[in-house]
């Protein structure tokens, strides 16, 4: 059976429970709207724990002020039948009042790697996902967590935050999830009209496009980026956030001839709707 907990009290005194059982608590966090890039994290989590913790939480303090914190889909019976299915034990599902009471002004930053990429031109973002993983950690009390590389600038940053902290918390990384042609998925990806989510293909398109350039033994970072940013120019209507070539780990640009494992990472605007994606290039 499926429980919905709503707040920090609640939660923490199941984890203390499952912790005295000696039981191993599994847990991803989300912002809801479940698609199947969730559930292959729901599902490799489930293998890892006793205790299988979701959390749905629209955390406010990672949207900027001209973002969609409040048209942001939040289904949350489609999300609990979701959950159930992929063998969630516990959803965690608080209020914003629950998580930032009047008074909350503590913010943890990861001053490195919050910067390039998406912590360009959403500034303050990362400083809001490591805050609220930092506290989602403290009431969840995981041995194991699981991220998506389809973020894979946040995956890096917990990864930062949990060795820079600390934290008792093993973090997996799982592959990103997309569509039959291509499309990674993304709670995002319903806002975009039928014309719209075509022209988004260019983003994967483009990333595949370059990998295949990259497995042909092409190693210039700046042939690589031009081949990117040839197929997304065919696309019109896709307005380019960045397209970059960075280090897998530090995120650091790679600017001359590629050596090492990099990820090839763009954002981009289709319409009104932010998109990201990317792809790894691996030595
Ligand atoms: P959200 O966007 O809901 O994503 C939750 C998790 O699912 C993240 O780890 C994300 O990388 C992963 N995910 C999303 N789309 C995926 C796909 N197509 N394939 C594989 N994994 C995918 O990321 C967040 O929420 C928030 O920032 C959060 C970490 C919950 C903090 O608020």
């Amino acid at each position: 059976m499926i429980k919905l907990i709503e707040t920090v009290t609640e939660m923490r005194l199941a984890a203390s429970l499952a912790h005295k059982l000696s039981q191993r608590i599994a847990f991803v966090p989300t912002l809801g709207a479940l698609h199947r890039g969730h559930e292959s994290l729901l599902r490799e989590a489930r293998r890892h724990g006793d205790l299988l913790v979701l959390s749905i939480f629209v955390n406010p303090t990672q949207f900027g002020p001209t973002e969609d914190l409040s048209r942001y889909p939040r289904p949350l019976e489609a999300d609990l039948e979701r959950a159930r299915a992929a063998g969630v034990d516990l959803v965690f599902h608080p209020t914003s009042d629950e998580i930032y009471p009047a008074g909350y002004q503590t913010f943890v930053e990861v001053r490195e790697l919050q910067k390039g990429l998406c912590g360009t031109s959403r500034p303050g973002h990362f400083a809001g996902v490591a805050t609220v993983v930092l506290k989602l950690f403290h009431i969840v009390q995981p041995h194991v967590a699981f991220f998506g590389e389809k973020d894979y600038q946040q995956l890096q940053l917990i990864r930062r935050l949990v060795r820079d902290l600390e934290l008792p918390v093993k973090i997996v990384g799982m592959p990103i999830i997309r569509e039959p042609d291509g499309l990674a998925l993304s709670s995002r990806n319903a806002y975009l009209a039928p014309d719209e989510r075509q022209q988004a293909l260019a983003l994967s398109r483009a990333l595949a496009r370059t990998r295949e350039q990259f497995s042909h033994g092409e190693r210039d970072a700046h042939q690589l980026l031009a081949t990117a940013r040839a197929v997304i120019a065919e696309s019109p209507s896709v307005r380019l956030d960045y397209l970059e070539l960075v280090d897998a780990e530090t995120l650091a640009p790679v600017e001359t001839t590629l050596t090492q494992s990099a990820v090839l990472a763009v954002a981009a605007f289709v319409g009104k709707t932010r998109l990201i994606d990317n792809i790894s290039l691996r030595a």
